[in-house]
């Protein structure tokens, strides 16, 4: 038991540190708008995207869909990263001919528009005022 004990102690703490972390992260199903800070002051409207009830639509279950993952210029299709910001990996102003923020999130919602025939692809359909 004597052994054991700071073991539990410490599988206890491990659990606590997780459960906060997940707390900090926005939950998607409060997500409406997209308006990452990373942009500062919008020019445009947020663009509107119910996560969960446009997923649900468009039916699409599978996360890797949209949160891929990738670095040093390679993206990583099969990583699912939902939890990390796009911003994370995307910058406004990116360096060489990586992918812009603003250009991620165009051609990841666009293209997949355009392919299904389903989905607006004009500029007032997603920024809306
Ligand atoms: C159609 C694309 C799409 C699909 C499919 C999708 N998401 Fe997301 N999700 C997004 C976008 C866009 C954001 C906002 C990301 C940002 O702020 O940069 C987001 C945000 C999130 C966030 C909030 C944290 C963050 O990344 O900002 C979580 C958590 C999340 N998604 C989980 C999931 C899970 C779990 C699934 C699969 C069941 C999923 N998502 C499927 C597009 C998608
Ligand atoms: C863990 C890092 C990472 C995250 C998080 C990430 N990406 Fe990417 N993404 C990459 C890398 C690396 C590439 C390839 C290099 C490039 O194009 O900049 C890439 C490429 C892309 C491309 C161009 C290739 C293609 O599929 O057409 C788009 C669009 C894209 N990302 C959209 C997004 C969106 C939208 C999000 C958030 C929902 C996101 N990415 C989150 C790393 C990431
Ligand atoms: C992999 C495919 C896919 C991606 C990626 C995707 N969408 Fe969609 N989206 C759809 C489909 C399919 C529909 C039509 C759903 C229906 O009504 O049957 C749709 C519909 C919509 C609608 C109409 C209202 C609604 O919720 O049904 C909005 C707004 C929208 N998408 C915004 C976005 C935004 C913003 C992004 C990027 C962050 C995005 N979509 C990424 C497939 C996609
Ligand atoms: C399928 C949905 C969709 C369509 C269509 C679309 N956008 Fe966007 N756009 C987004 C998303 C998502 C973002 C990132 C989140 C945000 O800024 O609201 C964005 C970001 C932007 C930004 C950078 C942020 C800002 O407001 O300064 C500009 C500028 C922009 N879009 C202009 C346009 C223009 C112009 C068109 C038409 C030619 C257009 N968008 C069409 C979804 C869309």
């Amino acid at each position: 038991m004597k052994r054991i004990l700071p073991l539990l102690i410490l599988a206890g703490l491990v659990c606590v540190s997780a459960l906060v972390a997940v707390q900090t992260v926005m939950a998607q199903d409060a997500i409406t708008k997209l308006a990452p800070e990373a942009f500062g002051k919008l020019t445009r409207p947020a663009a509107v995207f119910v996560h969960d009830k446009h997923n649900e639509k468009a039916k699409l279950e599978d996360c890797v869909v949209c949160h891929h993952g990738g670095k040093d210029g390679v993206i990583d299709r099969t990583a699912s990263t939902e939890g990390t910001p796009c911003s994370e990996c995307h910058k406004v102003k990116p360096a060489g001919k990586a992918t812009s923020l603003q250009r991620a999130y165009h051609k990841q919602c666009i293209d997949c528009h355009r392919t299904k025939g389903k989905g607006p692809v004009a500029c007032g359909q997603c920024h809306k005022r």
